[in-house]
């Protein structure tokens, strides 16, 4: 691991391998840890580089809001910090995916293709921003564990909780030690996201579109139609997995991720 010094930041990076760049954008309230099969693997044929975000893990920076502009920015910034000026293939889970839309919007030249797993394209309605808002504030008083024991459900597959439970629980772990100012932070930002649904014609650039076929988060049917969407895109679905896709089926992901980047 690397510590890289951005404006307001210190982030925690993971950078492992030569050749063209992979840049793997974390989930909340995760960090670079979910991407070890990534990391391990595919760092043969590429430079893999998993940030923790501003806040999370052992990064610092948190804001009281934390955007995903900012979150995009800081992304921009720490290749520049790396001497990294060719354009590079950005992959984001969930809310990795909706600062990836962000670094689309704001920095479009230094992207050559997008990878987005288990990610939305569309806002909050008002109501799942107002309890975005409400656990900000809960979060504040009662720690980080509600959020982890509220999402922990949602994010494996019933099968990989009965069959891997490390897994489940080294994330478990992850999401409790996640700082409350950090998750507060990040709710906020992601209540006030912007809807991407009718910029997805425009995003033109090679795009691997990867769900897990029990993700109850990002749908299978949701994101078969962001990849319908964007006009250079294809689909993959991932047999057995849930929102965690390239933590639960480490091999499929990166075997299409492979397949994707040499195509
Ligand atoms: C994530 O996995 O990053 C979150 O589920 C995103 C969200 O809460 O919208």
């Amino acid at each position: 691991m690397k510590t890289v010094k951005l404006r307001d930041a210190m982030l925690n990076v993971a950078d492992v391998g030569s050749g063209p760049v992979l840049l793997l954008v974390h989930g909340f309230p995760l960090d670079h840890s979910m991407w070890r099969f990534q990391l391990e693997a595919l760092s043969d044929s590429y430079r893999v580089i998993a940030p923790d975000l501003r806040g999370f893990g052992a990064s610092t920076g948190a804001t009281e809001t934390i955007t995903m502009e900012q979150l995009a920015d800081d992304m921009t910034e720490l290749l520049d910090e790396l001497g990294i000026v060719e354009p590079i293939t950005l992959c984001g889970l969930s809310m990795g995916g909706y600062v990836a839309w962000q670094f689309w919007q704001r920095h479009a030249s230094r992207l050559a293709r997008l990878i987005l797993c288990d990610t939305r394209a569309i806002a909050d309605t008002e109501e799942a921003a107002r309890g975005r808002l409400n656990m900000a504030e809960r979060v504040l008083g009662e720690g980080t564990s509600i959020v982890a024991e509220a999402m922990l459900p949602k994010l494996f597959a019933e099968t990989s909780v009965r069959e891997q439970a490390d897994t489940v629980e080294a994330t478990r772990q992850v999401m409790r030690s996640t700082a409350p100012a950090t998750v507060a932070g990040a709710l906020r930002g992601m209540a006030q996201r912007s809807d991407m649904t009718s910029e997805l014609p425009n995003i033109d650039i090679p795009t691997l579109v990867i769900c897990g076929e029990h993700d109850v988060i990002a749908t299978v049917d949701e994101m078969r139609l962001i990849a319908d969407a964007l006009p250079n895109a294809s689909f993959f679905e991932v047999p057995g997995s849930g929102h965690m896709a390239p933590l639960e089926a480490p091999q499929t992901v990166n075997a299409a991720i492979r397949d994707f980047l040499v195509r």
